[in-house]
This record gives structure tokens, sequence and C-alpha cells, in this order.
């Protein structure tokens, strides 16, 4: 017999030139909740994704910041894996395209097409500018509109008119990176002709049609683009850029778009690799029903993974995507995210205000298989999660859990009778569905599913009021079968659950004592009878109002509020407040705040790996941070005080959820502590001894 398919998920690869925001979290979360589904139904599932470390925005935020593009990705990267790994995002391997086995993969690919002969190269006239010495891409030249006159308008469209046009319309352009006006030149570039392809991506399209894998919505579209005609593919971009270079062609690098969804497969390479089996990968690769390859991306990348990645894959003979799942974009409150509103959430800075599973849920009962878009309403996320989990979810085993210790000695009952046995395998029929749904990734319908059978549960506990009937001694047999009946089908909840709020279920296994905690959906089609359970403890804690405004003020664009800001306490003082005599007044006495007010700071511990000065600032010094599970970089305004190299590898104590602030040398992602007034300073806060790099301090 041979093996099950075996299935590769990915998620598309977020770019290496900014940090993780709610809009990703989207697409994580909901190839995450696929993908532990998927293996809860027994399925052999690899779930691999990776940076897309390439490009010209990467390599020009590393000029700015005065690194290597390799040190910017290298730190990014770490930031990457641990916002996702904070919202429990199961990769098995989180790569990036600046691999040797990436390079490998993409030339590989690249010779096969060159080989038959479905690539071109001819020169194309591209503004240059000359004071920096590179060609722009159409998002470095701005000008006015050629159709409204608008200023300061991108050279591809205008946002004052929506007209779309190329950046040789735009009349006074001017690079954006120097300011020159920019010259048009000539230059060699090279090519895929992707009509060369257009048999085998209709026959492609045609076999999705037939068994599945694309959308409608997705369908039509590429319907609309064969009838526009197949156009060639502009592959290379001019040295400098951050990238791999075309082999046979010095100077001349691949665009980014041409490695990033080769990285899919070089991530699962390594996987493989990693495994001890890199037999698996060339076995994966090849066309046929042995495997699968499934990616789930967004709305505005499906002519990269339709039409373009497709066609590389057949150029060299490899499998192509069995199937794109595309997801809309996210809102918050109707509206597109916004950095003024502070509705641009970074993942890090809700991670430091709300349980991840929360948003895992709310997201989960908003998505479903379309494209629309998936709006974050926060009144509703609050509501919901306190409805649903807390108050219907976690409420059935706090109602009974308690009965269990004190009279039963934590044991459920060794049997169910009538009718609770014939309710108990109705409501695991109820729920079988669900399972179906989330392959189907209708997780908004399969939310309702549970929320019903949930509602049932309560039902069923409310009329039998088992705090009713623990006040008769006769009752006790009563009590333990409705309890027992209670706590079953809270596991059987909690098991069909478990793709969408991994963490809190983790935290309910240990209550049922749940032995290796629920592999597979079919672990609850039996109660769990006779089983002694842990005492219980609060799953999950109500969604606190606050802490949700505090993430949207700490997501304010930190540019848009004035420095003044960052020190607000001296202001409060009234200027006439006379000082005590012979003491010093402490500078600018801060007004009382409440205990929760002050945990709002994330303080931590951090080792300082990198110091130095940023030379265009007088007071600056550049810090990495390390905090245990990534690293941050700090500007600090100690240069005065501090020689760098006497800095590196001391510890001392940060400011963790301040939300990153764009200098002009760079993000500052945090602030370090430290004392001074007109006695002396600054005086770096450190730790005693035993502290260790992400301790919080509390
Ligand atoms: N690097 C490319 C993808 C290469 S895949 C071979 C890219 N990166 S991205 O960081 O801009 O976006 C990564 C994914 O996040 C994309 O699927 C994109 O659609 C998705 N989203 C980015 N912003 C989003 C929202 N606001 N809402 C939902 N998804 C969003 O594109
Ligand atoms: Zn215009």
């Amino acid at each position: 017999m041979s093996d099950p398919p075996r299935t590769l998920v990915t998620c598309a690869l977020p770019y290496a030139n900014g940090p993780i925001h709610l809009g990703h979290m989207v697409e994580h979360i909901q190839g995450d909740i696929f993908v532990r589904a998927a293996r809860m139904q027994g399925e052999r599932v690899d779930f691999v994704c990776a940076d897309d470390s390439h490009g010209t925005p990467i390599m020009l935020r590393a000029e700015r910041e005065g690194i290597t593009p390799e040190q910017l990705i290298e730190r990014i990267w770490h930031e990457h894996r641990a916002d996702l790994a904070g919202f429990g995002i199961a990769y098995d391997h989180y790569s990036t395209t600046n691999s040797d086995a990436n390079r490998e993969l993409t030339h590989r690919i690249w010779r096969a097409l060159v080989a038959r002969g479905a690539t071109d190269a001819r020169g194309v006239r591209q503004f240059y500018d000359a004071a920096k010495g590179m060609f722009l891409p159409d998002r470095y030249i701005k000008g006015e509109c050629p159709n409204c006159g608008a200023a300061d308008q991108y050279g591809d469209s205008c946002e004052a008119c929506g007209a779309t046009y190329s950046p040789t319309d735009l009349k006074n352009p001017r690079s954006v990176i120097s300011g020159a006006a920019p010259e048009l030149r000539e230059s060699i570039h090279h090519f895929v002709r992707l009509g060369a392809f257009e048999g085998e991506l209709r026959a492609w399209l045609d076999e999705r049609r037939a068994a599945g894998g694309l959308q409608p919505e997705v369908l039509n579209k590429l319907a609309e683009w064969f009838g526009e005609g197949l156009r060639d593919w502009d592959v290379s971009r001019d040295a400098p850029y951050f990238g791999f270079e075309i082999p046979d062609a010095p100077g001349k690098y691949f665009y980014v778009w041409v490695d990033a969804p080769i990285g899919y497969l070089a991530a699962f390479r390594e996987l493989c690799e990693r495994r001890g089996e890199p037999e698996a990968f060339e076995r994966f690769a090849r066309p046929g029903p042995h495997a699968r390859m499934v990616h789930f991306i967004g709305k505005d990348i499906i002519y990269f993974h339709t039409l373009f990645w497709p066609a590389m894959l057949m150029g060299a003979g490899l499998r192509t995507p069995d199937a794109v799942h595309v997801h809309g974009f996210l809102t918050v409150g109707g509206e597109k995210m916004s950095k003024s509103r502070g509705t641009f959430v970074n993942a890090r800075t809700y991670l430091a205000h709300l349980d991840p599973d929360y948003l895992r849920y709310y997201l989960a009962t908003m998505l479903g298989p379309t494209l629309v878009d998936v709006d974050l309403d926060l009144k509703a996320f609050e509501e919901r999660v306190n409805s649903h989990l807390v108050g219907k979810f976690v409420n059935l085993a706090s109602r009974c859990a308690g009965f269990i210790h004190r009279h039963f000695d934590g044991r459920l009952a060794e049997s169910l009778p009538e009718p609770e046995s014939a309710a108990y395998a109705e409501a695991v029929d109820r729920l079988r569905p669900v399972r179906d749904l989330y392959a189907a990734r209708d997780y908004a319908q399969a939310m309702r599913r549970i929320v019903e059978v949930t509602d049932r549960a309560n039902e069923y506990v409310a009329a039998k009021a088992p705090w009713a009937i623990a006040k008769d001694e006769a009752r006790r047999t009563e009590l333990h079968v409705v309890c027992t009946q209670a706590i079953a089908l809270f596991r059987l909840l909690a098991c069909h659950l478990k793709p969408v709020i991994p963490a809190t279920i983790a935290r309910t296994e240990a209550f049922l004592a749940e032995p290796g905690g629920f592999a597979r959906f079919d672990a609850t089609d039996a109660p769990p009878l006779g089983r002694r359970i842990a005492p219980f403890e609060a799953l999950m804690t109500r969604v606190d109002p606050k802490a949700i405004a505090a993430m949207i003020e700490a997501s304010k664009d930190s540019l848009a509020a004035p420095p003044a800001a960052a020190a607000p306490a001296t202001a409060t003082k009234p200027a006439s407040a006379p000082s005590p005599p012979g003491s010093k007044a402490v500078e600018g006495d801060a007004p009382t705040i409440a205990i929760d007010d002050f945990t709002r700071v994330d303080l931590r511990i951090a080792r300082i790996v990198e110091a130095e000065a940023v030379p265009e600032a007088d007071k600056l010094l550049r810090l990495v941070l390390d905090l245990g599970s990534e690293r941050r970089q700090v500007f600090a305004g100690i240069k005065s005080a501090y020689d760098p190299a006497t800095l590196v590898g001391r510890l001392t104590v940060m400011v963790a959820n301040l939300a990153p602030r764009k200098m002009r040398f760079g993000l500052s992602e945090g602030m370090v502590l430290a004392a001074s007034d007109d006695r002396g300073g600054p005086f770096l806060l450190a730790p005693d001894a035993g502290a260790e790099p992400g301790m919080r301090v509390k």
C-alpha cells in the first residue's frame, strides 16, 4: 500500500522590511487553523513559511539604518518568528528566501525555463537616478499626475483621481531617494514568456475547476486575465539590488517575486533535510496525486500565485499548486487599518495587551471560504469572546467541576444512563460536520455549530440545576451524572475548538487530565467515564476593554505625536508650586496612577548585544537588545555618558511594548531606562545578579 498523500501548506511570505501586523495574522491564523484541523482528521500535513527577504525596500532600509541587508533581515526574521509563535502559529519550519536552498532551486528553475526557450532578453527604457546610481522602481518615483495634475503622486497610480499610468507619464518626475530628476536610460532585462505556458496554464485551470482548489471568484479573475492575453513577465533588476544574481548575466538580479514563491519549496526542502529525509523533497516535488501543495494568500497577490508561479513550476516539470486559498483584507471598524487612528496594530502590540486566542476565535467567527474582507469590530470582538468563550464554553466546566471535586473525589461517573448517554451521542453527531467545515475553510459556520451545541449543554445544566441537587444528600448519584455529562460535553466541545484556541485548550487538556492531549477529533467520540480530573482553574479570562483601548493608544503613529508627549509628567507640574526649602523637588511629580496603568508598561530585562554611535545624531547610541526570544533595535540618548564598547554584554531594563518609532536612521523599537537630573546622568538601570534577558520587571 502507498503512503497517504502528504500535504504541504504555506502562507504567503511576509516581507522582511516591516513588522507583522494584524492583517498578516488573518492569513497565518486561517492557515494554522486549517493545518491543525487537518492533523486532527489524521492527515499528514507539513506547514512552512519564510520571510521574503529580497528587494529594493529592504536594501534601502538597511542602508538608512547603516547596516547590511543581511543584518536587517536577520533581525526582522527573529521578530517575525517571535510574533508568529506568540499567536501559536505552528510552523514546522520558518525560513528565509535568502538561503542556499532557495538560490539553488531558483537557479534550477531558471535554467529549465531557459532550456525550454521560455525566456527572452531585450532593452527596456526606465527611469534612472543618476545621483544614487540606480534604476528606480515605480514606487520610488513621484511627480504630478498626468491626468489631474495632483502633486506628489507615485509612479504607478494617482491617489487623488485613481488614474493608473506608467512612471514615464508623470509630470516633473523626481526620485524619492535622492530628490533628483530621474533620466530615462536603457538596460537589458530578462523576461519569462508567460504565453509559452498558455496551454498548460489553461489545462491546470480546467483541472482545478473540476477537482477544486480555486474559489469561483479566482476562476473568474483568471478567465478575465486569459482574455486580456498573457504578457511577458519582466523578471530581472539591475544592480544595485538585494537578491540572487541571474546565472550567466552579471549585474542582473532576479526580481524578488521570482525567488519568493520558490521559497515555499526551499523551506520545505530544508525541513525534509532537517528531518534526515532529503529524498522526501524530490518525491513531493514530482507531479502526481501522492502529495498536495496548498497555498494561503491574500487577494492582492492572486496573479503571482495562479499564473507566474504555476508557469515557473511547469517550466521545470515540478508539482503545480493543488489549491490556492484566497482571503480578503482585514479592516478595523469597517475601515482600512490606519496608523493615525491606531487601528494599524502590529502583532507585537496586540500580544502585549491581549490573549492571542481571543483574536484567533474572533477571526474564526468571521472567516468563510470567500474573498470578502474581514472586519475587526472591537466591540463585537470583546462581546463575542466574553459571551461565547468565557460565558458559554468555560462556564460549562466552571459550574460543574467543583461538585466533582467536593463530592466525588474528582472522579467522573463510571457510566451515563439514558437520556444522557443518547444526548452525548447526539452532540457528537451535531459536531461531526465541524470537521469538514474546517477543511472547507468555513470556520464561521463551524463556530456557529459549536456555539449551538454549547448553548444546548448549558440549557441542560440550567434545567438540572446541580447547585440545587447538591443540597440533597439523597440525590448524589443524580448530581454525579449531571456533572459528568456537563464535563463530558465540555470536553467534546474543547476538542472541536482546539484548532482555533490551542493555548486555551492546552490548559483545558491539563484540567481534563487528557492523556497526550486531543490528537484527533474522534478522541472525544466517547465520554471520559470514570476519569479523575484536575481541580478547575480559570481557563480564559474576560476581555478587558481597557486593554483594547491601551492597544489602540499604543498603535497610534508615534510620528503623528509631537515628541513632547514623551515627557508628559513635567508639564503637569504647576509652575507656581514652591519647592520645600532644603529639599530638591522631584522633577515633575507625576500624578497618581492605578496599578493597571503601571502594568500596561511591559518592562523587561534585556542584554545589550550591540552598541554604536549614530554619527548623524550627537546624543544617540544605537543599541541592539536581546530579550531572550527576540532582538530589538533601540536608539538611546546616552551618547554623552557612555562609551558604546563598554555597554556590550551588560544587562539593563527596557520598555518592551512601546510603539516602534520611525527615526531618521531607523526604527526604534523600545526604550532603555536611565536616571538623570541636573546633578548628572543619564545613568542606565541594571538588575541584580541572577536576572536573565526577557524577565518581566514588575
Ligand atoms: N512577500 C509577498 C508575498 C510573497 S509569497 C511568495 C507579500 N508580502 S506581504 O507582507 O505584503 O503580505 C503577506 C501576506 O499578507 C499576503 O498574502 C497579503 O495579502 C497579506 N496581507 C497583508 N496585509 C493584509 C491585510 N491588511 N489583510 C489581510 N491580509 C493582508 O505580499
Ligand atoms: Zn490624478
